[in-house]
């Protein structure tokens, strides 16, 4: 497989990318996958302007001369894409929400009706395109919480996997080594799983977005630090 990962934290340590890294060690032991990460962070990627300049033109870039058009060249040309990042006010970090937004040059102003859902026809064929997203984020609490995002994400990607952890700040906590590993251990296997169907069980993905700790001791933890 070609594989695309988009790290959209802005951290050196990222608590999101432990997780990625781990997903990806485990799709590595299926294959001899060609793996690619950009760290969103370090591209310089402005946001859309909307001028629609792409549609004119119709050669899947955008008319914006920075770094989204390698990024388009690679998204293309890939089995998966997974974008991993830290939850942000209930949705995507802004310069990783810029490359999604930026991915319009892939598609034809042409529009059709899918499944009742309108969309812009795509200018090349994702037929074979999956894609993971892998959010982290510091409240201890999927509800009220990840639901714009999971909607936004549905909408937006086909064949798609989301795996959204609440309290991924324990991820770099030492003294919470107990909890994460086996956190990071269960994506390394949920990897492993996800090549062979392009989908992880319904167990797998319970056991991935379950709290490490009970809501209640993670605020007490918080609260006591601060
Ligand atoms: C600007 C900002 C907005 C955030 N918004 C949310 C939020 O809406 N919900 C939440 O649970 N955590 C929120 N967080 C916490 C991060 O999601 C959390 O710290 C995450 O573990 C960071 O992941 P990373 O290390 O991969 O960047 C926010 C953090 C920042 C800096």
């Amino acid at each position: 497989m070609k594989i695309l990962v988009l790290n959209g934290s802005p951290k050196k340590k990222s608590d999101t990318m432990r997780l990625t890294d781990a997903f990806v060690r485990g799709l590595k032991k299926t294959g001899d996958h060609e793996i690619t990460i950009v760290n969103v962070i370090d591209k310089q990627i402005a946001p859309c302007r909307g001028c629609f300049g792409c549609w004119k033109v119709k050669n899947g870039h955008c008319v914006i001369q920075d770094d989204q058009n390698a990024i388009l060249d690679l998204y293309r040309d890939m089995d998966l894409v997974i974008w991993s990042f830290p939850l942000y006010c209930y949705g995507m970090p802004s310069h990783i929400k810029a490359v999604l937004d930026r991915t319009i040059p892939l598609n034809q102003m042409k529009m059709e009706i899918v499944d009742g859902h309108t969309r812009h026809i795509p200018l090349v064929d994702f037929s074979r395109l999956h894609t993971v997203v892998i959010s982290g984020c510091g409240f201890p609490n999927s509800e009220h919480n990840f639901e714009a995002l999971d909607r936004e994400c549905e909408l937006s990607f086909g064949n798609l996997t989301k795996i959204f952890v609440p309290e991924t700040p324990l991820l770099n906590v030492p003294l919470a080594a107990c909890v994460a590993d086996p956190k990071i251990a269960a994506f390394e296997r949920a990897g492993e799983e996800y090549t062979k169907s392009y989908s992880l069980s319904a167990s797998t993905l319970a056991d991935l977005q379950s709290l490490m700790i009970p809501m209640e001791e993670y605020i007490r933890n918080i609260n006591g630090g601060v």
